[in-house]
């Protein structure tokens, strides 16, 4: 075996490669619960492409095909029920997971110096998943498929001059046809998931360059022994690749658990409108995109007008790019922040929810208010914080981690 490895390490760095992101990676032993939510994220990717791969086989991407065929792979495909469900499940279970990892990044200030590109790496892949997620959902070409797709589609009809031009060429039709779901089945199984790859890599090389952040936002670099390993590092294998197996394992109960019980979710992983066949001549009561969506679909209906309801949308999304450089604060986890600080990502959060719920629900006066309100707090958490995190007082941040 070792003479084959050094055979292959004369070729092609494999040895190396281990090494530098495995057995000699070190990172802080004090990571706790929210760290588990970066190797979920790749366990879900993963689950998503096999199980695509296999629902690909027995899926036809037509407009008068889908949804029968998505209703052959439920009933009659050996096993295709599963594989369906799995997918299906994965793509809520994504966002859940992705929101969590992005939650640990507020709380740890994971995007501060030297972790930017971290950051927007992961920004990118988290516009990507919209993206990817709002493609797969037009394909089993169910009503909400259909209508949903009506809905987002034609928000770029608002932009002025170009608007109309821009949606006909995304739609490749005057409305949205088969020739629409061939577009978005091809960039869904084969476009999208290579720039998702191509971008995960990115985000763990960024990461391993400058090394992982902790619950204590210290950095372990300052503190190494003779050999040069970190004081408060433990190699990556086998410490944290056993550790995340715990994680794994506890996670692969909760998704099995939504997988065979509750695919549908009572309609929010599963639409009920999308057990109908997509029909353009009737559009259902009530229009919502599925709940991962929402919070976005509350701020721009929060605004009367549509163009401006667009940019706040787009706003929303953009700012998460920027927070490294709005975050001001000379320390890094919440740990040692000021009040300040915690009391507005309180807010931040419970706003996102309450904007979320908002967003499947039917708009009535009283909930307008209350998605303005609460888009208006979204909002002032980023613009505020330059002035937060600095006018506030910092607890002093220990030398090495605290356990
Ligand atoms: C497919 C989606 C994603 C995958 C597979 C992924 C994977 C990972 C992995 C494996 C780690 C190292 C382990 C950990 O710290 O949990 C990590 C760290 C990190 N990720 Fe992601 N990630 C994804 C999406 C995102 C998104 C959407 C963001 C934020 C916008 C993000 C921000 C970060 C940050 C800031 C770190 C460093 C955390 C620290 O050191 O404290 N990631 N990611």
């Amino acid at each position: 075996m070792s003479k084959f490895m050094e055979w292959v390490d004369a070729r092609f760095p494999a040895t190396k490669m281990w090494e530098d992101h495995l057995s000699k990676y070190y990172a802080p032993k004090n990571f706790n619960f929210f760290y588990f939510f970066g190797s979920l994220a790749l366990l879900v990717l993963v689950n998503q492409i096999v199980t695509g791969i296999w629902l690909t086989m027995s899926f036809e991407p037509s407009a008068e095909g889908a949804f029968a065929s998505v209703e052959y792979i439920m009933r009659d495909v050996e096993y295709g029920w599963i594989l369906r469900y799995l997918h299906s499940t994965g793509a809520s279970a994504f966002f859940v997971v992705v929101y969590l990892h992005m939650f640990r990044g507020l709380l740890y200030g994971s995007y501060q110096k030297p972790r930017e590109l971290v950051w927007i790496f992961g920004m990118l892949i988290y516009l990507m998943l919209m993206a990817e997620a709002f493609m797969g959902y037009l394909l089993p070409w169910g009503q909400m498929s259909y209508w949903g797709a009506q809905v987002i589609i034609s928000l770029f009809g608002a932009i002025p001059v170009i608007g109309d031009d821009l949606t006909q060429w995304i739609r490749g039709d005057y409305l949205i046809s088969g020739i629409t779901l061939n577009r978005f089945f091809a960039l869904h199984v084969i476009a999208l998931p290579i720039v998702i790859l191509g971008l995960v890599v990115l985000h763990i090389l960024a990461l391993h360059e400058v090394g992982s952040n902790n619950p204590d936002g210290v950095d372990i670099k300052k503190n190494k022994d003779e050999n040069g390993v970190p004081l408060d590092g433990i190699a990556f294998h086998p410490y944290y690749t056993v550790k995340d197996i715990v994680g794994v394992v506890v996670f692969l109960f909760v998704f099995c658990f939504v997988v065979f019980f509750f695919p549908e979710m009572g309609g929010y992983f599963l639409e009920k409108p999308n057990f109908e066949a997509a029909n353009p001549f009737k559009t259902p009561e009530h229009i919502a995109p599925v709940w991962y969506f929402t919070p976005y679909y509350a701020i721009l209906r929060a605004v009367p007008d549509k163009l401006l309801g667009v940019i706040a949308m787009g706003a929303a999304i953009a700012v998460l790019f920027v927070l490294p450089w709005l975050d001001r604060s000379p320390v890094k986890s919440m740990r040692y922040k000021g009040w300040l600080s915690k009391i507005w990502l309180v807010i931040f959060c419970i706003s996102f929810v309450i904007l979320g719920v908002l967003g499947v629900l039917s708009p009535t006066p009283g909930r307008t208010l209350l998605s303005q309100v609460c888009t208006f707090l979204y909002f002032a958490y980023f613009i505020l914080m330059p002035f937060y995190t600095r006018m506030e007082k910092t607890k002093p941040v220990p030398e090495r981690v605290t356990g």
